[in-house]
């Protein structure tokens, strides 16, 4: 992650509750110092960091992504704002999701709430993915629509995006685990046929 991590916060909530099913194995990010590691540390999970610059090449640092991560066993890999691609031997080892803060496909990549703004749409949103080696192009999980209002700026429409992202991570992260995930093509489904 490379975020302030209230997505991985509202992940971390809702595990504190037996019920919900999931479990927060690692949190990895790709610099010191971040909020979110501060994040996981006061929920005593286990933390990691591969820094890019600390490796001589992209594939080094991929392939020591792909290590740690695999040291975890995780059942699925949330990326929840991580701001780099993995590469695609990793997205063949974990089932990997992503949100983004717009409605895909529109206004993919760094800027979604301003492109959204800029184009003058009158509702956004967020959208969950299973990560592939595009740029916010993977097959949608799920998606949740909130209006743009006419004084909106970039922050206070990313911030309302942001509160019903999370609200959207928490249930589709939870039903994923409870209940499996099937991906055929660009066609996802979450429950019990998808086991
Ligand atoms: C989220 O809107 C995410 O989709 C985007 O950046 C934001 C990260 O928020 N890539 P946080 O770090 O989870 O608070």
């Amino acid at each position: 992650m490379s975020g302030s991590g209230t997505n991985l916060q509202a992940l971390l909530d809702a595990c504190a509750e037996t019920s919900y099913g999931a479990r927060v194995v690692a949190v990895g990010a790709d610099r010191e110092d971040i909020e979110g590691l501060a994040r996981a540390e006061r929920a005593n999970i286990p933390t990691f960091v591969r820094q890019l610059s600390d490796f001589e090449t992209r594939e080094g640092w991929d392939s020591a992504l792909t290590t740690v991560v695999e040291r975890f066993e995780p059942d699925l890999v949330v990326l929840a704002g991580f701001m780099k691609l993995v590469s695609t031997d990793f997205l063949a080892r974990f089932v990997t999701l992503n949100t983004h803060p717009a409605l895909c496909p529109a206004f993919p990549g760094m800027h979604g709430p301003r492109d959204a703004l800029d184009y003058g749409v009158k509702v956004s949103g967020a959208t969950l993915f299973v990560v592939d080696g595009g740029v916010d192009t993977g097959p949608i999980v799920a998606q949740t629509v909130v209006p743009v209002a006419d004084d909106d700026d970039v922050e206070s429409l990313h911030e309302r995006i942001k509160t019903a992202e999370r609200t959207m991570l928490v249930d589709a992260v939870g039903r994923i685990v409870r209940n499996g995930i099937s991906v055929e093509g660009r066609r996802v489904r979450i429950g019990d046929e998808a086991r």
